[in-house]
């Protein structure tokens, strides 16, 4: 199993280029169930979650076609794909394949939208919570569907089709939204999405949506409208930057001292994160290639956050933000109010001297002078970074084990900071 080996007290300076979004990827590519014509996604990132959903949507039949290298090309661009579910010859997804990647259990949409009926498997939970799908359950259900548990299965039918409907959500998610938006854009009629989340990525989807010929309006709101179309066509589409990248990134330049170019960075996408950057100490100056970061020798000031859906501090940068206030001349506070166990990045912390207390959703986490480097263990994906922001400014040697849960989300992430003067390097085996 792949380790990374990181040597803290180097500033990073230069330029990290920013990749497509993973939590755009994921449903973009899941949309292509819902036509026989190709997707075309540009900008796509190399990541392990990237490549297990082509494993899976290959398992309906989807044919997937990555594009060559062309002339002029580098490393850091993104990879195109060209996805073609013309024929869909299975309408089963296996627990073996969900249960790797939650996100796969939203094609059950597509395939009710598209072949009137759905076996996907419960997603079941993960490190950071018990994560429900009553939500997605309860939007195709407003859409028409007829829904039965069988076995760990959702059972999905609809064999005249789905029909627009009225869609309120008792809670933002990320997930419903993704679901009612692409049973709807098949539906026959019209469908009124209430309290949708608001996160860029729902927008990006739906901005591809369009270009397949779906008619959507207020993406991006916490109202959508959806007139259903007949059919969807071929299209091509850009995946929108990773604003979870851009600020884990932002939180490392901050954390190890430096002046780092975010290149591709769109500082909309995540102006309450680049808020609490600035409450802290660091410079955010956006520019025409990027949002620049930079952080002199003074030193980190606590800050007060709760996590909130868009457009607040985004749950996915939590525990970046945690380590960062490690550092901090003060005491900070930080609360959870999205999942209800995305604490388990605070053991490993610990570890390496942090002083963080928990109460209930609340952390608190009291500054501390140094760092010292250990050997810690990631739990989750965006835990896995949290450790590698801290050693970045721990004294001595860290070695973050489970680096898998990186893989899943950060492209690169080694080189990225390598290039800006870290001492980091992978070990395998
Ligand atoms: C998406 O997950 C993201 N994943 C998550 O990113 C992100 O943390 C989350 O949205 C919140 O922003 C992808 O986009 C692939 P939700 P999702 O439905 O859609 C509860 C990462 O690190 N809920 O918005 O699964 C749920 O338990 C990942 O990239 C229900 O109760 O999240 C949670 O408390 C981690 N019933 C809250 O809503 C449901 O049916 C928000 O979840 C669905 C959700």
């Amino acid at each position: 199993m792949d380790r990374i080996r990181i040597v803290g007290g180097r500033p990073l300076d230069g330029t990290i280029p920013i990749s497509g979004a993973k939590n755009a990827t994921l449903p973009l590519m899941i949309a292509s169930l819902l036509t026989e014509e190709t997707l075309i996604l540009d900008n796509v990132p190399r990541l392990a979650d990237v490549a297990l959903l082509e494993r899976i949507l290959g398992n309906h039949g989807v044919d997937i076609m990555t594009s060559g290298k062309r002339a002029g090309e580098t490393a850091d661009h993104g990879q195109t794909l060209h996805i073609s579910a013309a024929r869909i010859v299975d309408t089963t997804a296996p627990y073996e394949l969900v249960s790797k990647m939650r996100a796969s259990f939203w094609v059950l949409a597509p395939l009710v939208a598209r072949m009137g009926e759905a076996r996907v498997s419960m997603p079941g939970g993960c490190a950071i919570g018990t994560r429900p799908v009553d939500l997605l359950i309860m939007a195709m259900s407003r859409l028409g569907a007829d829904i039965e548990i069988d076995g760990g299965y959702v059972v999905a039918r609809a064999p005249r089709g789905l029909r627009g409907g009225e869609i309120t959500f008792p809670k933002v998610t990320v997930g419903g939204t993704h679901t009612a938006l692409m049973g709807a854009s098949l539906a026959n009629g019209t469908t009124v999405i209430d309290n949708a989340a608001q996160e860029p990525e729902i927008a990006d989807v739906a901005d591809c949506l369009n270009k397949m010929g779906a008619r959507i309006s207020g993406a991006g709101t916490s109202r959508i409208v959806v007139e259903g179309v007949a059919k969807l066509c071929g299209a091509r589409h850009a995946v929108l930057p990773d604003r979870i990248e851009t600020g884990t990134y932002a939180m490392a330049t901050a954390m190890a001292g430096g002046d780092v170019l975010l290149q591709n960075a769109r500082p909309e996408l995540l102006q309450a994160a680049f808020d609490v950057l600035a409450q802290a100490g660091a410079t955010v100056t956006p520019t025409n290639q990027g949002v620049r970061i930079a952080r002199n020798g003074a030193g980190l000031a606590p800050v007060e956050v709760s996590t909130a859906p868009f457009p607040g501090f985004p749950t996915d940068l939590q525990a970046q933000l945690m380590a960062l206030m490690t550092r901090a001349r003060g005491t900070s506070h930080i609360t959870e109010t999205i999942f209800e166990n995305r604490f388990m990045h605070v053991g490993e912390l610990t570890r390496l001297g942090a002083r963080i207390q928990l109460d209930g959703e609340r952390a608190t986490i009291e500054g501390v002078e140094q760092l010292k480097g250990a050997p810690v263990m990631a739990t989750d994906l965006r835990a896995s970074v949290s450790l590698v922001i801290a050693a970045l400014a721990a004294e001595g040697e860290t070695i973050v084990n489970r680096v898998y849960h990186l893989d899943r989300g950060f492209e690169r992430l080694e080189e990225k900071l390598g290039r800006c003067g870290a001492a980091i390097e992978r070990l395998s085996g």
